[in-house]
């Protein structure tokens, strides 16, 4: 179900510039509707119309901030803010205020980078007795330009943070395992088979997961699709099917959820040429690679003994999608199976949507319309989230 979400972001000084016109059109990306109120200083430096223009709501300036305003607010981000502001914030006044907000009030100070002020930070952090969240720098910082840098939490993770508070949390508690991207077989010390994975299934699925509150694990090949800086995801990347199985196997039975996205290579080369091989090597200009087996991770879950995981596994298909994906539920012994036709314009791999069937244990199929792989995500984690209650009531 569509959730209309509202913020409220408070920006102070130079940081205005950059981070604030990135943090924007993301969240707009995301469907947030926000009111942006600036600071005299951050006015000056970009007039009134910038936010109007990006936002596409009239400039708030501050602090002349309604009641009615906070109310209608899900969530208020001050990203990023002097320390002086941050200070601001917290006094009684603003306290007293933040409570007509439906949700968090989060605060980003941003530092010059050549301060030194751990303890400033330290301080800081400690204040609003839990009536703000402090999203510290860690070590981001945003360019200005000729004006210098900022040590700031970065768009992308006040991005994370907001989607979060804004997200119903109904993943809290659960620890979710999610195999993502390719994995790299090499056979020599330059050279490697892999596929076309770029890994952004896997990271829509570990994104929405911790949005909802889960605790995230993405064992991942190396990938072109980033893994964004969320707290509640911990990346594990590895390279070789082998190597993704071991990690996986020795996190798995920890889990509640694990859900299989990966594009593990079926096939290793046997041997591994600890030297660049020489084209010349092969007079007759044909180059023969013996490969083998990997191991498959779902089915060796879903085939283990003890306590294991509610088990999701993907499969793209490319012909006979339902009759291979039952035959792959079945035998890989798992709990849901998410089948796509690769074939299919907006399906499958390096591209933004998806579309996927569901086949579930006891035989029903959930076809969902081409979407964004992030609104695939979310359906997926819903199903799944269905099937684990039903499981735990029987
Ligand atoms: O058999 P197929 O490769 O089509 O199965 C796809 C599913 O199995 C995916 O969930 C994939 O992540 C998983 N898989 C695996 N280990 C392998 C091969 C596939 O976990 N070696």
């Amino acid at each position: 179900m569509l959730s209309l979400k509202r913020i409220l972001l408070i920006v102070d000084g130079p940081g205005v510039m950059t981070h604030t016109a990135s943090l924007v059109t993301s969240l707009l990306r995301q469907g947030v509707a926000m009111r942006v109120a600036l600071t005299e200083s951050a006015r000056l430096l970009v007039g009134d119309y910038f936010t109007t223009m990006l936002s596409g709501t009239p400039l708030i300036r501050f602090p002349e901030i309604s009641e009615k305003i906070l109310g209608d607010s899900d969530a208020v981000l001050a990203a990023p803010v002097s320390e002086k502001m941050a200070w601001l914030l917290c006094e009684d006044d603003w306290l007293a205020k933040w409570k007509h907000v439906k949700g968090p009030v989060m605060i980003a100070p941003a530092f010059l980078p050549q301060e030194d002020n751990a303890e400033v930070r330290m301080m800081l952090s400690s204040r609003g007795g839990g009536a703000v969240q402090w999203l510290m720098a860690e070590d981001e910082t945003t360019d200005m330009g000729s004006l210098g840098s900022l040590d700031v939490a970065s768009p992308e993770r006040c991005l994370e943070a907001a989607m979060t508070a804004m997200t119903k949390q109904d993943l809290a508690g659960k620890r979710i395992l999610i195999t993502a991207g390719p994995t790299v077989e090499d056979f020599d010390p330059v050279r490697f088979v892999t596929n076309r994975s770029t890994g952004r299934m896997g990271v829509a699925l570990a994104r929405m997961a911790a949005w909802r509150g889960a605790d995230v694990t993405i064992v991942h090949g190396p990938m072109t699709w980033p893994i964004p800086p969320h707290g509640g995801i911990h990346a594990c990347p590895v390279r070789s099917a082998q190597s993704m199985y071991d990690a996986v196997m020795a996190r798995v039975a920890y889990m509640d959820l694990a859900i299989l996205c990966a594009a593990v290579a079926d096939f290793t080369p046997i041997n591994y040429s600890n030297v660049k091989i020489k084209k010349q090597k092969s007079a007759d200009g044909v180059f023969s690679l013996e490969m083998k087996r990997t191991p498959d991770i779902l089915d060796s879950i879903g085939h283990a003994s003890g306590r294991r995981p509610f088990l999701v596994g993907f499969a793209a298909e490319s012909d006979h999608v339902q009759a291979y994906a039952q035959a792959k539920l079945e035998s890989k012994n798992c709990d849901m199976l998410c089948a796509n036709d690769v074939t299919k314009p907006g399906s499958g791999f390096a591209v933004g949507t998806n579309q996927v069937t569901v086949f579930k244990r006891d035989g029903s199929v959930v076809e969902l319309p081409q979407m964004s792989k992030e609104d695939v995500a979310r359906r997926v984690l819903d199903i799944a989230l269905e099937g684990m209650s039903h499981r735990a009531a029987n």
